[in-house]
Order: structure tokens, then C-alpha cells, then sequence
């Protein structure tokens, strides 16, 4: 079987990660895809940069031309920010490319038109890595839950905010100190205000609420304030009522079913709850269905690593699609598993 080209957009944080474990783990997805993965070119902005474990000939400054190329099978896009990702992106869906992207930004910003994009070029786009890093919750939200009515969907989905507040409340430490331990840990986003004010955890919320309600929701649809007024007096205080201070994320459907509400703050938790011992970069999500009940996701939600293991998760099936696409799922170990849109657009 022909390999399948694998085209990376970043090389940071997650994407030395992706490439650490493409590279070390080659045998194992070939073995689960069913043809083995070839990184065909890896774009950054430093090409000089000294990059452990990532193979120099393969680096590019020419993102363009490598989404250009055309016999490119699977773009995994982990630079962030909108521009210029959205027209690399759209470039490479033109291209014939599927796409895998962590970017809950451009996410929030344009999914629903970006998926259509792709379902005009026949070819997927994959994001389980633009919420709460490791922990499967697209996924679920999307397939699992889908014959579920969804009305609530709450919880911790910044990494870096829950690591400042943690620090604050277990060690004493200050907020400049804990922002700038999360950011040396690859939690933080390239411009930390995206944290701290909240803007990551409503790009994450709209993403969570769009598909857990079958709606377009927008990050210009969710009410947001940032952590940036807490201090440590406030978790003092909040200590002394039996609380601690949590960053939240708070998606419903309204009591009649006929509209959704989304909002991000900071809101003081009690000590009993399952929410407060969520420590560091963990993430914690409540998924509340009708027929379901009450579900909980947990576990890592930043970092290289963990993030990284969401976007092989989605790279292994964009790579079975493509190669069921190509040769006839009759000939493919895997049938081709249905994408289906960010909520009902
Ligand atoms: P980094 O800032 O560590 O890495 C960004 C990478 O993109 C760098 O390799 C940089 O090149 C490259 N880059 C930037 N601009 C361009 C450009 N114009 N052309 C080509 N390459 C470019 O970010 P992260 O790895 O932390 O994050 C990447 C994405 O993953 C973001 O969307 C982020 O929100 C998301 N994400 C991050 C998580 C985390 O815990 N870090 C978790 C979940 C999602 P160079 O190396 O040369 O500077
Ligand atoms: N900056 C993000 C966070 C990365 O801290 O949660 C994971 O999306």
C-alpha cells in the first residue's frame, strides 16, 4: 500500500511532539492505519532552530507550497491564531488534503465555514485536540452522544488558568510566578492574554456548545470574563468559606429547548465538589443528557504531549479515511467513519 503523506504546519510545543511520535512510533500506526504515515515537510517560521528529534531536511518556511503541493494526503495544523492558518487550511482542502487542527481559535472563529469548505473538496477536518488537550470530548460529544438530547455541558477547560488558581491556592505562589511556570510548561498559548482573559476557554466553549446543541455557536456568542481581577486575597476568602476559585466554562440548552447559552468566569466552587480537585493543567467536563445522565471527562488538558496524542488520535483516522477513500473501503481494513459538521450548519 502507498504511504500516506502527512504535511505539519508548526513545530512547537505539540507539533515536535506529533513529530517525536510519528517518527518513534512508525511501525504502530502503520500497523493501525494500514499504511505506513510519511512526513512529507514540517513548516516554521525558524528553519535554524535546533529541533531535537525532528529531521532538519524535512523543515520549510513555505508553508503555501507545502499545502500546495497537491499529493499531500493529511495536513496537521498546529501553528494557531487565524491568519495565515485559515488560508493554509482552505488551501489545502483545495489541494485535496484533509486537515487535523488544534486551533480552537480559527475553530470558534469560522468552523462551520471552514467544514463546509472541506465537504465542497470531499476531504475531512479533524479537531479532538482544540478542546481540553488529551481528553476524548469531541469525539463523544459527536458520535457517542448523538442520539442523546445534550442540555448541559460544564467544567474546567483551561489548562493554564487552572494552573495559576492551583498554584495560588496550594503553594501561596503569585500570579506572575504560576503564568510564568505554565507558560515554561507549554500550557500557555503564544500570547497568554488569551488565557487569562478567558478568550481560550470561550473559543472552547463555542466549539463544546455548537456540537453538543446542533447549533452555530460563535466565540462572539459567549459571555466571558477573564481571571486576571482574582487575587489572592479573593482565594483566601474563598478558602475560609470552603471554597476554592475555579475557572469555568458553562454551556446550556434553555428550560423550553429554544435557545443556548454559553459563558466563561472565574466562580468560587465548594471544597466537596468534584471540580475543586482538579489540580495544574488538569481539565474536568460535565456532560449532562437526558438519557445519559450526568458524564464526567478528566484528565490532561495542555501541554506538548497530551495534546499531541488528541492530534495522532484524529491523524490514525483522517489517515484510514483517506486511505479507504483511495483504494475502496472493500479494500481497506477500515470502513470510512463518518465526519459529520460543527453542530447542525
Ligand atoms: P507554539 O507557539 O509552541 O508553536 C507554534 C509553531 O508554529 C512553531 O513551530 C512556529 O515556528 C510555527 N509557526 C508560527 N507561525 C508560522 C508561520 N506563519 N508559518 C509556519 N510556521 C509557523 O504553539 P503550540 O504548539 O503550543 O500550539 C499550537 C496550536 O495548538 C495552537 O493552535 C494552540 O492553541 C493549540 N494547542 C496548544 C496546546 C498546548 O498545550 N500548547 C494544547 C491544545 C491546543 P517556530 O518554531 O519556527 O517559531
Ligand atoms: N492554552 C491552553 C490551555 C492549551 O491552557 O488550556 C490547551 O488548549
Amino acid at each position: 500500500t502507498r504511504p500516506l503523506k502527512v504535511a505539519l504546519l508548526g513545530c512547537g510545543v505539540v507539533g515536535s511532539e506529533v513529530t517525536r511520535i510519528i517518527t518513534t512510533q512508525a511501525d504502530d500506526l502503520a500497523a493501525r492505519i494500514g499504511a505506513p504515515i510519511e512526513l512529507a515537510g514540517i513548516a516554521v517560521r525558524r528553519p535554524h532552530k535546533v529541533r531535537d528529534g525532528v529531521p532538519a531536511e524535512l523543515l520549510t518556511t513555505d508553508a503555501t507550497a507545502l499545502v500546495k503541493r497537491g499529493d499531500i494526503d493529511v495536513v496537521v495544523e498546529v501553528i494557531g491564531g487565524i491568519e495565515p492558518v485559515r488560508t493554509l487550511i482552505t488551501t489545502a482542502f483545495e489541494h485535496g488534503a484533509s486537515v487535523v487542527s488544534a486551533n480552537k481559535a480559527l475553530l470558534a472563529a469560522d468552523g462551520a465555514s471552514l467544514h463546509a469548505k472541506a465537504v465542497e473538496h470531499g476531504v475531512d477536518l479533524y479537531y479532538e485536540a482544540a478542546v481540553a488537550g488529551a481528553i476524548p470530548l469531541i469525539r463523544p460529544l459527536r458520535e457517542s452522544l448523538a442520539g442523546d438530547r445534550v442540555n448541559r455541558v460544564l467544567g474546567i477547560v483551561n489548562g493554564t488558568t487552572n494552573f495559576i488558581l492551583d498554584k495560588m491556592d496550594s503553594t501561596g505562589a503569585g500570579y506572575s510566578e504560576a503564568l510564568e511556570e505554565a507558560t515554561a510548561l507549554g500550557y500557555a498559548e503564544a500570547d497568554p492574554t488569551a488565557d487569562v482573559e478567558g478568550f481560550d476557554a470561550a473559543a472552547k466553549a463555542a466549539i463544546l456548545a455548537g456540537i453538543a446543541f446542533h447549533t452555530r455557536v460563535t466565540i462572539d456568542d459567549v459571555h466571558r470574563e477573564g481571571l486576571t481581577e482574582v487575587t489572592a486575597a479573593d482565594i483566601a476568602s474563598a478558602r475560609k468559606m470552603g471554597c476554592t476559585v475555579k475557572m469555568l466554562a458553562i454551556c446550556e440548552r434553555s428550560a423550553d429547548g429554544r435557545s443556548v447559552t454559553a459563558r466563561v468566569h472565574p466562580a468560587m466552587i465548594p471544597l466537596s465538589h468534584p471540580l475543586a480537585s482538579v489540580r495544574e493543567a488538569y481539565n474536568a467536563v460535565f456532560v449532562e443528557a437526558e438519557a445519559a445522565g450526568r458524564l464526567m471527562f478528566y484528565g490532561p488538558g495542555a501541554g506538548g504531549a497530551p495534546t499531541a496524542s488528541a492530534v495522532l488520535g484524529d491523524l490514525v483516522t483522517a489517515c484510514r479515511n483517506k486511505l479507504a477513500a483511495t483504494i475502496g473501503a472493500g479494500e481497506s481494513a477500515y470502513t470510512r467513519l463518518p465526519v459529520s459538521p460543527m453542530g447542525d450548519v
